[in-house]
């Protein structure tokens, strides 16, 4: 009621439709319409309101005859208000209320229209061409209320509310009414149309009925009308190359009646003048489209050339109060690629690590054992490491070399440089022993087996300097598992005439190729030749002896290299 009263001051101070200049110098008229038969009033309206510290008297004019302040009377006056309980056809004409304080209450003037309603159950439409219907709005998918307005006196007791829409009470959960005002829930377009409220009041002990239409509108109001919807960018981050060049667009959508502007900004400044000097970041011209309901706007940034420093920050487009970023990022490198790349040069290492290993196993392990093993002998119940068996070759040179190489140069090296124990066939056995038995017998306490074998030999028939039942023998000890050495003094070209176990071990671990000289003095265990050797034997602290001894004994010394050079190893 008092936003109503507010108004209307405003409307009559501000926006006095005409002024009646020859009746009074400062007056105010407005029109006003009321229906038959209703309960009226009209306050006269002070700014700011009085509440009784104001004279107020009413008159319909020209009568100079105050209205009544008798309340049983149907027209009166209460306070400053005039009543009309209820209202006639007769009663309209123009009324008038004066006040001793013009500075607060100017003189105003009513011009009242008393029309016929014709309300649900007329055909008619009002005959005036003039409405008392209030208008309304209620907002799609919300939840919004309808007001019955009541302009009365506080004298007026409010009693009850009914709503009424196209003539039919209004009823159902959506609809909640509490005093003057109705709750419309979750609001659908169907809700538009003629309303009707009416309010019972109770004035002097009597009850009087208020019907008041209202006439209701749809708005689509919804997403985002005030406020602009920006569709892209939606803090989101962008991979780009550094060197690029990159446009992004900000799309916006906003209502047609908007004035916000828009924008793109980095560290809260407008990049055009962030980059006012070297005008690499540009913001474009805004472009829009209009449609029925909205306007869509794009405004880009343009960067000519990306760089590491716009990394990481955010560039922000605004429109109006929305604001949404970007962010630019490295590409992320292609995983693919890396995981290949990484597969490859895990595969080189590995590759590269057994070809190093290849290489030099053999001083790896023999470094090894010369770490870390202790020098005990072995618990296995052996006598010896090395059983050697080596033929008799025809030729008395050859003959010599071999003698040498097995009587001399292996217990010299293997012997006193190593600490293996040997089983020498020829040496070693007791005179007299059946050879089968001294084979059978010690070849059992051994835990490898040197063969050498010579090319020449070979060629005569190795079978025939070689006993029947050593070849039984060894035959039976390669099916043990015992390991046999291999060791060939000079190239063989017919490998065929080697019983098939030796070609079988041959073939599996390879042989030893001897070559180099057969003098006692050269033989150092720390010879390509010799590492061989001792890869191949169990495993033994070697050298055993002190440097100063193996100095004095066996010149270990770098002339050695040379023939070293020569001592081939023949893999299978
Ligand atoms: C107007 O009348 C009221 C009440 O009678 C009084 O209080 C007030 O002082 C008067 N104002 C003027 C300006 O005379
Ligand atoms: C009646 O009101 C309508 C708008 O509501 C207007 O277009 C029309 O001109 C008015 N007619 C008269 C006679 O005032
Ligand atoms: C609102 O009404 C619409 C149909 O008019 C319905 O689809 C929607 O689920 C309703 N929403 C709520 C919150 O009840
Ligand atoms: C932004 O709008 C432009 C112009 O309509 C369109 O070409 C572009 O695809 C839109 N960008 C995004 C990210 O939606
Ligand atoms: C970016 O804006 C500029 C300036 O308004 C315009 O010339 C250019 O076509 C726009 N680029 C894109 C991809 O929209
Ligand atoms: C602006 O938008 C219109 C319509 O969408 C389009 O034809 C025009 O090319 C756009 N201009 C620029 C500079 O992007
Ligand atoms: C924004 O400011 C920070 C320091 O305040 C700076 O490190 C950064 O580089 C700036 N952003 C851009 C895009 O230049
Ligand atoms: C994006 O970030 C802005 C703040 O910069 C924030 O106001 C907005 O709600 C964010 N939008 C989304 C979709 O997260």
């Amino acid at each position: 009621r008092g936003m109503r009263s507010l108004l209307l001051c405003v409307v009559c101070i501000a926006l006095p439709r005409f002024l009646r200049a020859d009746v009074f110098e400062d007056v105010s008229v407005h029109d006003e319409t009321a229906s038959v038969g209703q309960p009226t009033a009209f306050d006269c309206v002070c700014y700011p309101p009085t509440s009784g510290k104001v004279d107020v008297t009413w008159y319909k004019y020209p009568s100079k005859i105050p209205v009544s302040k008798n309340i049983q009377s149907r027209i009166h006056q209460d306070q400053s208000w005039i009543l009309f309980l209820p209202l006639k056809g007769e009663d309209s004409g123009i009324y008038q209320c004066d006040t001793n304080d013009t500075n607060i209450c100017p003189r105003m003037q009513i011009n009242l229209i008393v029309f016929q309603k014709h309300w649900c159950g007329s055909s008619k439409k009002n005959q005036l061409n003039v409405s008392d219907e209030y208008k309304q709005i209620l907002q799609v998918g919300k939840d919004d209320i309808l007001i019955c307005h009541l302009n009365f006196p506080n004298s007026f007791v409010l009693n009850s509310v009914k709503w009424y829409k196209d003539c039919k009470e209004v009823k159902g959960e959506r609809f909640i009414s509490r005093e003057t005002k109705l709750l419309v829930k979750n609001v659908s377009a169907e809700d538009g149309g003629n309303y009707a409220c009416q309010a019972e009041l109770m004035y002097a002990e009597k009850q009087h009925t208020v019907l008041n239409s209202i006439s209701v509108t749809i708005k689509r109001v919804g997403n985002g009308r005030r406020i602009p919807k920006i569709m892209y960018p939606k803090n989101n981050s962008i991979e780009v190359k550094p060197g690029s060049t990159l446009i992004v667009n900000c799309n916006i959508t906003d209502s047609l009646d908007n004035t916000n502007p828009r924008c793109w900004r980095v560290n809260n400044t407008l990049v055009d003048n962030y980059y006012s000097e070297s005008k690499r970041v540009r913001e474009g011209i805004e472009n829009h489209t209009i449609f029925p309901e909205h306007i869509f706007y794009t405004v880009n940034i343009t960067f000519l050339e990306v760089k590491m420093e716009d990394y990481g920050h955010p560039f922000t487009c605004h429109a109006g109060v929305s604001a949404a970023y970007f962010i630019l990022k490295l590409p992320v490198p292609d995983f693919q690629a890396y995981f290949v790349g990484g597969l490859l040069t895990l595969t080189g290492v590995v590759a590269s690590a057994v070809w190093i290993y290849n290489i030099f196993k053999i001083d790896i392990v023999l470094w090894y054992r010369s770490t870390f093993r202790a020098a005990g002998t072995m618990e296995d119940g052996k006598l010896y490491d090395a059983y050697v068996l080596y033929p008799k070759p025809q030729r008395e040179s050859q003959s010599h070399d071999v003698d040498t190489l097995v009587l001399k140069i292996l217990p010299e090296v293997l012997e006193k440089q190593c600490g293996y124990k040997l089983f020498i066939f020829g040496r070693d056995e007791f005179p007299g022993q059946a050879v089968v038995s001294v084979i059978d017998e010690n070849i059992k306490l051994c835990r490898r087996l040197i063969i050498i074998i010579v090319p020449e030999a070979l060629s005569l028939d190795l079978l025939r300097n070689m006993s029947e039942e050593q070849i039984a023998v060894y035959n039976a000890l390669i099916q043990d598992g015992i390991k046999v050495i291999l060791i060939e003094l000079g190239k063989i070209k017919d490998y065929t005439a080697l019983p098939e176990s030796l070609q079988y071990i041959r073939q599996k671990h390879g042989a030893i190729q001897w070559s180099g000289d057969f003098t006692e003095q050269s033989q150092c265990a720390k010879t390509k030749f010799w590492k061989k050797v001792r890869y191949r034997m169990p495993p033994r602290r070697c050298p055993l002896s002190s440097p100063v001894r193996l100095l004095k004994q066996t010149p270990c010394d770098l002339t050695a290299g040379k023939w070293e050079a020569n001592v081939g190893f023949i893999a299978p």
